[in-house]
């Protein structure tokens, strides 16, 4: 009998309908190669649905999410929205919300340098000799982001950064789970030098830390943190991150593989229900030139299938598709470097795709 799947797509603005397409090129290939299948909704989030609904996240939307057994959404936002009034805005009015409405706390994001990328990477060859495969642990759906009171009067303005011991445990469980998948190691980012909140967290993140005996934790304020990244990438393996600074990191650590365009993420609740999206946002200064890079794209629908279908095998053969395609000197824009092959969107789709 073979597997059938429910999977939400939700496009979204900016480049996001054109690395949607590539996704979606891939997991028609997916379906004939594993013999699975899936039952795809579209529904408008974002800009989009602003245009076509008045809000950023329309009801039907949400219901679609919500009876699906995981969601592909490629990215939203862009100038066209910006003069709205910030609560209105797609990120704010969709982006958060959908997040908390499902339950995601927890953010996965894999910054991984494919070896052929080395010479995009901003980083000398010789600080990556050895690699880098990082996975950014983010809590999403609490911290700054969503601590109130969160107030604007006139010339003052303020956010809260609130955590509390059950939020900074279900976190550090999936870190600590991560490690002792991967390299055994957790790297805990805070700035418990200044914040109250972040010495709590370190307090947690140290309690839990014990029941893991075979993962090896330490501690990092944020500062030094993002100056270890570029200094000595290979030295981290989890990283585990409150919601701002795992914001700000996972940015820090994509640019590291090459591109913003090469970082996918996986965000998760309790069970294994899913939303997954490129990390990058939606790049409108790009859009519809057929340029952008849409393996963040083809990745998360990659961890999609790890992550809520428990189907590793089969983001292991997207990510050795890309292996492929990427050692055959196929590139986009973002990635070029010379003595390769630059090709578009929908070209590296298509290559992709064709090499599962
Ligand atoms: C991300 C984005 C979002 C975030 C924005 C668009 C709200 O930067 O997913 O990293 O800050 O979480
Ligand atoms: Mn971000």
């Amino acid at each position: 009998m073979e597997d059938s799947y429910n999977i939400a797509v939700l496009p979204g603005d900016g480049i996001g309908p054109e690395v949607m397409a590539e996704g979606l090129k891939v997991l028609d290939k997916i379906k004939v190669a594993f013999n699975v299948s899936c039952t795809i909704k579209e529904a408008d989030f974002g800009g989009i649905a602003i245009d076509n609904h008045g809000e950023a996240l329309p009801k039907s939307t949400l219901d679609i999410c919500k009876s699906s057994d995981a969601v592909l959404l490629g990215s939203i936002g862009g100038p066209k929205w910006e003069s709205l009034p910030p609560s209105k805005q797609p990120e704010r009015a969709g982006l958060l919300p959908i997040r908390k409405e499902l339950g995601l706390f927890a953010n996965l994001r894999p910054a991984i340098i494919f070896p052929q990328l080395t010479a995009a990477s901003p980083l000398k060859e010789e600080i990556l000799k050895d690699g880098m495969d990082i996975l950014v642990v983010r809590e999403l759906t609490g911290g700054i982001y969503f601590g109130s009171p969160k107030v604007r009067e006139g010339d003052k303005a303020l956010d809260t950064l609130v955590y509390t011991r059950p939020e900074i445990e279900r976190i550090a469980h999936v870190a600590f789970k991560a490690a002792e998948q991967r390299g055994g190691k957790v790297t805990s980012i805070d700035k418990a030098n200044v914040l109250t909140s972040m010495v709590l967290w370190r307090e947690v993140v140290t309690e839990v830390g014990k029941e893991y005996p075979n993962v090896k934790l330490n501690h990092l304020y944020v500062d030094n943190g993002a100056m270890q990244l570029v200094k000595n990438p290979n030295q981290f393996d989890v990283m585990l991150c409150g919601n701002m600074f795992g914001d700000i990191l996972s940015d820090e650590a994509s640019m590291i593989t090459g591109s913003l365009g090469m970082l996918p993420s996986a965000s998760l609740g309790q069970g294994s229900f899913g939303l997954y999206e490129p990390s990058g946002g939606s790049a409108p200064d790009i859009a519809g030139q057929g340029i952008a890079n849409p393996i963040a794209q083809i990745l998360s629908l990659g961890m999609l299938f790890k992550y809520s279908f428990n189907r590793k095998e089969i983001y292991d053969s997207i990510f050795n598709a890309i292996n492929n395609v990427l050692e055959a000197g196929y590139r986009t824009k973002d990635i070029y470097t010379s003595g390769n092959k630059e090709v578009s969107t929908s070209e590296i789709g298509t290559l992709i795709a064709d090499s599962l």
